[in-house]
């Protein structure tokens, strides 16, 4: 497996494409895990394949946020100070437009004759500079985790009726939770904290384009997040070339990084929790969501939006999603043990008690029935999730 990765890192990315496009799923999924960990560099480079990178950038690999396909983690910097590594700083308004000038992502880094947009710390507080103007009046600039990818390539699998028909118990039902589907004009969401992606691949290709600066046939955006009005970085060259269907990387690319997410399983929790039932957090937290296939897979979510109440309205709406409303967050841990990381959307959250803490709006029942359990319960629950 490592001798066939390392004669995969040393030849050009064309010729392994070329030579592995019709072959079966391990072999992919070894390219696309060599894709998710390449270092990606400016363009141009003598080393075709493997240039692209910004001109703005958050990271230079997937890997930079998703180490070992975790999510956002705890880090000691140069100064002793802990932060959090693998968070972004997301620009928007309550409509869900994002910044005219900065874009979508504070980008935290450049190519070499670029400068930055600015810079952050999410601990002890979230705070942020910008070499830039300020960020236009109405909208607002906030810290946004990685999740770990454990267990989510599977979401793929899960047939929009699965999604719907929870939404409609929940409003059969009338009580206060109300989930909804993300209709999006390409299907129903089911990626990101407000399953703004359809599938998986455009899931993989957003980050690409987004975090990295690198474009795909499904978001050609060469330029990455830079927007019209940052002159100095739509004048710097790019990485598109003839060998990647005129972008920087092919629609077979984003495909293999795909597989390779195939390959980060969820651990199989077959042990229910009766407490995590009986405390609500199952409502919105399905431990198991069915398959195309006639399949379970482990999920922890419903796919559906919930409106979270004020503690968790941030003010950055996407498109159809409000500021207040938020995918329940799938409970799929990597390899992270509480303490090395963080919870919700921002990370506000150091322990899971701390998370429930800040669950309002529809999840306002739960959290007063996990506030009324014993001392030793909270624990036994919070356990369990950190087991998951
Ligand atoms: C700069 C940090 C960063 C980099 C680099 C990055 N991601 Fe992410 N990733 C995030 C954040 C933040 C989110 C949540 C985004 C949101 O919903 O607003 C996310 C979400 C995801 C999700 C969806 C997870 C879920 O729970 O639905 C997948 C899959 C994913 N990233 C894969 C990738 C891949 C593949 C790459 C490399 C091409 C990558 N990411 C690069 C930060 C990053
Ligand atoms: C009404 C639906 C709903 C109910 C009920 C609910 N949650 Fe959540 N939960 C969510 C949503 C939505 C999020 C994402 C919120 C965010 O990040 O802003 C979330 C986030 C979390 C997180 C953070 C996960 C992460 O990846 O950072 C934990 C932990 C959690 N919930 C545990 C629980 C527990 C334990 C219960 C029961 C006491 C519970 N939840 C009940 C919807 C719900």
């Amino acid at each position: 497996m490592t001798r066939t990765l390392c004669v995969l890192l040393a030849l050009p990315l064309f010729a392994i494409l070329a030579a592995f496009a019709a072959r079966a799923d391990p072999l992919d999924a070894a390219m696309g895990k060599a894709l998710f960990e390449r270092q990606w560099i400016p363009a141009p480079s003598s080393t075709n394949g493997t240039d692209g990178l910004g001109p703005l950038f958050v990271a230079r690999s997937c890997t930079g946020c998703h180490a070992r396909g975790d999510g956002a983690h705890i880090v000691t910097r140069a100064d002793g100070s802990a932060d959090i590594a693998g968070a972004v700083v997301r620009f928007g308004n309550a409509a869900g437009e994002t910044d005219p000038y900065y874009g979508l992502e504070l980008q935290t880094n450049a190519v070499p004759g670029l400068m930055p947009e600015g810079d952050v710390r999410f601990l002890p507080n979230f705070k942020y500079n910008l070499s830039g103007p300020p960020i236009t009046n109405g909208f607002h600039a906030e810290a946004r985790l990685a999740p770990p990818l454990f267990g989510k390539a599977a979401f793929d699998d899960v047939p929009d009726e699965e999604i719907l028909a929870r939404a409609v118990s929940n409003a059969r039902d009338g009580g206060p939770i109300k989930g909804r589907a993300n209709v999006t004009p390409s299907g129903i969401g089911r990626y990101g904290w407000k399953a703004a992606h359809t599938s998986l691949k455009e899931q993989v290709a957003h980050a690409f384009a987004f975090d990295i600066g690198m474009s795909s046939p499904e978001f050609p955006l060469p330029y990455g997040d830079c927007t019209r009005l940052e002159a100095a970085c739509l004048a710097l060259p790019n990485g598109e070339s003839p060998s990647f269907e005129n972008r920087e990387l092919s629609s077979a690319m984003i495909g293999v990084v795909a597989s390779y997410l195939q390959t980060l399983h969820a651990r199989s929790t077959n042990e229910a929790s009766a407490l995590f039932a009986s405390t609500g957090c199952a409502d919105c937290h399905v431990p198991k969501l069915k398959t195309r296939d006639g399949g379970q897979i482990p999920a922890f979510t419903d796919l559906l939006l919930h409106d979270m109440g004020p503690l968790l309205d941030d003010g950055v709406g996407e498109p159809g999603v409000r500021s207040s409303e938020w995918r329940t967050a799938p409970l799929i841990n990597g390899h992270l043990t509480p303490g090395k990381r963080r919870y919700l959307h921002d990370g506000t959250a150091a322990t899971v008690e701390e998370a429930v803490e800040r669950h309002y709006g529809e999840a306002e029942g739960s959290r007063m029935r996990f506030e009324a359990l014993t001392a030793d319960d909270k624990k036994r629950l919070a356990d369990y999730v950190n087991g998951l």
